[in-house]
C-alpha cells in the first residue's frame, strides 16, 4: 500500500515523526555550531574547527591559543608583551618556579572573570577575585591540546550510533512505502547508515591522524542529504495536491 492511500491517522503519525525529525536535525546543527565553531580559537565553523575538536592542536595549549590573535580571549590581552610572557612560560614547560610573571599578568587581566564568583566561574584561576592566581589551577590549561578525549569519543559514538540507527530505520521504513523506483529506494535507505559509519568512524581516525577529518565532513554532508530525502519525499507524497502526478 502506498503512503498516499494510508488512512488519515497513519499519515498523521508518519508526518508527526518526520516533522519532529527535521526539527531535531536542525537543533543538532545549531548545537554543532555552538559547540565547535571556536574550537580552533577563531570564530566561525571551519574545517580547522573539526580538526581541532577531534585531533587537537599539538604544540598549542588552550591557555595560549585562546589569548593569541584570533582567539576568543585575545581582546583581554591587548599588550603583546603580556602575550609573550604567557607563550614563553608555556613553551618553557609551564614550570611552577617561573609562574611569577605569568601570575602577575593573569591577576591584572583575567581574574576578574576567571574566579568562582566571576563571569567564567567554570574555569577559575584563583580562589576568589581578591586572591592571586594559583599555579595548580592554571597548569592544566597549558597541557598540549589533544582534542576530544577517548572517553568523550566513546560516549558520543554510542549515543549517535544507537540514536541515529533507530531514527534511520523508522524513517527508512516510511520511505520504502513511497512510489519511487525500487533501486532509488534501495540507495536512500542504505545511504544514511553508510554515512553514519563513515562519520563516526572518522571521529576515531581523526583523533589519531588529522587528515581523516575529511571523512567527518563528507560523512556529515551525506547524512544531511539522506535526512533531507528521507523526510521530504514521504511528506510530499502524503500531502501533495491531487493535481500533481497520477492518482494511483
Ligand atoms: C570579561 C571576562 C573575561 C576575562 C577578562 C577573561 N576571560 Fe577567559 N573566558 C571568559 C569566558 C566567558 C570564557 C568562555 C568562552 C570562551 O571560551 O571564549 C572564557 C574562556 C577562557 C578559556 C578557555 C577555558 C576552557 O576550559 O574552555 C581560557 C584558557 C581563558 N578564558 C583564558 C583567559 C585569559 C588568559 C585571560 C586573561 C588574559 C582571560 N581569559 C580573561 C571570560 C573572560
Amino acid at each position: 500500500m502506498r503512503l498516499r492511500d494510508l488512512p488519515l491517522s497513519r499519515r498523521l503519525l508518519a508526518t508527526g515523526f518526520l516533522v519532529a525529525l527535521a526539527a531535531a536535525f536542525l537543533a543538532a546543527q545549531v548545537n554543532l555550531q555552538l559547540q565547535h565553531r571556536s574550537a580552533d580559537g577563531k570564530p566561525g565553523m571551519s574545517y580547522d574547527d573539526v580538526v581541532a575538536a577531534f585531533h587537537g592542536r599539538p604544540g598549542s595549549s588552550l591557555l595560549t591559543s585562546k589569548v593569541s590573535p584570533g582567539g576568543s580571549m585575545a581582546k583581554q590581552l591587548p599588550n603583546p608583551a603580556d602575550l609573550e610572557t604567557l607563550w614563553h612560560w608555556v613553551e618553557g614547560g609551564a614550570r611552577e618556579e617561573a609562574f611569577g610573571p605569568v601570575s602577575e599578568v593573569l591577576a591584572r587581566r583575567c581574574i576578574r572573570c576567571h574566579n568562582p564568583g566571576g563571569e567564567m566561574r567554570q574555569v577559575p584561576f584563583a580562589e576568589s577575585r581578591e586572591r592571586g592566581p594559583e599555579f595548580d589551577k592554571v597548569k592544566p590549561l597549558t597541557n598540549p591540546d589533544t582534542g576530544m578525549s577517548w572517553a568523550s569519543l566513546a560516549k558520543s559514538s554510542h549515543a549517535h550510533l544507537f540514536g541515529l540507527a533507530t531514527l534511520f530505520a523508522v524513517a527508512g521504513w516510511i520511505f520504502t512505502q513511497t512510489g519511487l523506483r525500487e533501486r532509488t529506494k534501495a540507495v536512500f535507505v542504505t545511504l544514511p547508515f553508510v554515512a553514519l559509519l563513515v562519520d563516526v568512524g572518522s571521529w576515531w581516525l581523526t583523533k589519531l591522524a588529522a587528515p581523516f577529518a575529511v571523512g567527518i565532513v563528507v560523512g556529515g554532508a551525506l547524512m544531511g542529504l539522506a535526512f533531507a530525502v528521507l523526510i521530504t519525499v514521504p511528506l510530499w507524497e502524503m500531502w501533495r495536491p491531487a493535481t500533481f502526478g497520477r492518482a494511483t
